[in-house]
């Protein structure tokens, strides 16, 4: 195959890509948000700024969720911090993998 005749089908399939990742990012974070309400919002508040009675309950501090700090982690430690917990955070373990992508993505949409 010729170099000119690569180019539209790299093309071809870069937009396939980005279409297909595209797609389902609005419904991962719709995903995200109700399995988030479900699972981290008790503590977490809808808004991931914190439920200050848990934080005192627990003696821990409660970052918000969309602060500089947190929003600099990779999605792999946010990972890590919800599956294996961090500081006085236990693990989530009633989350499936793809809740736990899910969560992530809404997380992001916390960014303040
Ligand atoms: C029982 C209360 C509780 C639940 C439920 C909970 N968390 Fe946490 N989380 C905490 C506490 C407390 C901390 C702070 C831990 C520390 O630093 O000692 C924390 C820390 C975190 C951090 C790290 C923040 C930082 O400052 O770097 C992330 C990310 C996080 N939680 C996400 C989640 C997500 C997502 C869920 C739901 C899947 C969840 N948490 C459920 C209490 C909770």
């Amino acid at each position: 195959m010729k170099a000119n005749q690569i180019k539209p089908l790299f093309l071809a399939a870069i937009a396939v890509v980005l279409f297909a990742t595209a797609l389902p990012l609005s419904a991962d974070v719709a995903a995200g948000k109700a399995a988030f309400d479900k699972t981290c919002k008790s503590c977490h508040g809808a808004d991931g700024k914190g439920n200050a009675a848990i934080a005192k309950m627990m003696k821990a501090e409660l970052r918000p969720l969309g602060s500089k700090e947190v929003q600099a982690k990779t999605d792999a430690e946010l990972s890590k911090d919800i599956t294996e917990g961090t500081g006085k955070m236990k693990g989530i373990k009633s989350l499936a993998a793809s809740d736990v992508k899910s969560v992530i993505e809404f997380v992001r949409t916390l960014k303040n």
